[in-house]
């Protein structure tokens, strides 16, 4: 066994694996479900416009923005429609980062999930609107459903508006631009992957925890710390194992062009530190995440294996 496998083996019950898989699968159904239920609204006969955000957040991906929502509101004990809601919210704005990320004026990329992207199928100033549209129905999703109480609604868009913005990914997004072709140190590059990508996947776990604060306010309190410093750490590691991939799998295997963060000259964790440190930097990061859930109160603590699974995920996926 390998020594990872004994940490997540520490911080799981013994049956863990094989119920962790069966539940990602119907969590990431659910969510392709979800985002289909709120794109497919716009899938009208001749709306180009429709189609690509359904092309763009439908058909694919690993859904593990939802996962993160669902894994640490279920942790808490949040409420059923209130994660919905979180979870199809996030993979929206994901989706949309994706389609302007892949416009030939931010990466120029041809090929997403194995298919061809956005702008090349349907034009670039539709994926420019696609993306747009994505964005603001995530947040007319969050304040849709009546059952939220308001102030949740308003708490979920600030945790979304927040982590998607100047602040968060669109901000990290504008560095990694700034930073390519040009060498950068450790810690900007730590700040821009946190931003371009970690903000995301670090709202998406704040916002499971907002949905349990509903029900169970002194539990979430009680947790939301470790939960942030778990998050920081997970979604770091998300995109320090992006350039491990980009720069050690094929295209076939990952749905996306490699070797193209060396080729456009992006600044990455591959590029400072090489392949190996790369990896066992994600390593690390994976430990300290997994360090934080033990950290929890219970009965946090022993509800975290879900979370503790979608951190190995995060680190030992192949695409
Ligand atoms: C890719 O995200 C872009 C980054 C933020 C690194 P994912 O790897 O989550 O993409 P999908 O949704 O599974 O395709
Ligand atoms: C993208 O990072 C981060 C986003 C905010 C979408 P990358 O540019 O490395 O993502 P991929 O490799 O194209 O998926
Ligand atoms: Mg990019
Ligand atoms: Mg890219
Ligand atoms: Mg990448």
């Amino acid at each position: 066994m390998s020594a990872h496998a004994k940490t997540i083996e520490a911080a799981s019950p013994p049956d863990a694996g094989a119920d962790f898989e069966a539940w990602a699968a119907r969590r990431a159904e659910r969510a392709r479900a979800l985002v289909e239920r709120h794109t497919g609204a716009w899938l009208t006969p001749g709306s180009p416009l429709g189609e690509a955000m359904h092309y763009a957040a439908a058909l694919g991906g690993k859904r593990m923005r939802p996962l993160l929502v669902w894994a640490a509101g279920e942790c808490l004990g949040a409420d059923e429609a209130a994660l919905d809601a979180a979870a199809c919210a996030t993979e929206l704005v994901h989706a949309y980062s994706l389609v302007h990320d892949d416009l030939p004026c931010m990466d120029n990329d041809v090929l997403r999930r194995g298919q061809p992207t956005v702008h090349v199928r349907f034009g670039e100033a539709m994926a420019l609107l696609a993306g747009d549209a994505l964005q603001t129905r995530a947040f007319e999703v969050l304040t849709a459903d009546a059952a939220l109480a308001p102030a949740l609604q308003a708490r979920l868009c600030g945790l979304l508006a927040g982590a998607a913005g100047a602040l968060g990914m669109a901000g990290g997004q504008a560095l990694d631009l700034g930073a390519t072709g040009r060498r950068v140190d450790l810690q900007v590059l730590r700040d821009m992957h946190a931003r371009k990508t970690g903000a995301l996947l670090r709202a998406s776990v704040m916002m499971g925890v907002a949905c349990a604060a509903e029900r169970e306010p002194a539990l979430a309190a009680a947790c939301e710390g470790a939960l942030r410093r778990y998050a920081d750490d997970v979604g770091l590691a998300f995109q320090v194992v992006d350039d491990v991939l980009d720069a050690s799998m094929d295209s076939a295997t990952l749905g996306k062009t490699a070797g193209k963060d060396a080729e456009q000259g992006k600044a990455t964790f591959v590029g400072l530190l090489g392949v190996e440190p790369a990896r066992d930097y994600a390593q690390r990061l994976l430990e300290q995440a997994l360090q934080a859930l033990r950290e929890l109160p219970q009965p946090a603590r022993e509800r975290s294996a879900r979370l503790a699974e979608l951190a190995q995920r995060v680190v030992a996926r192949s695409h």
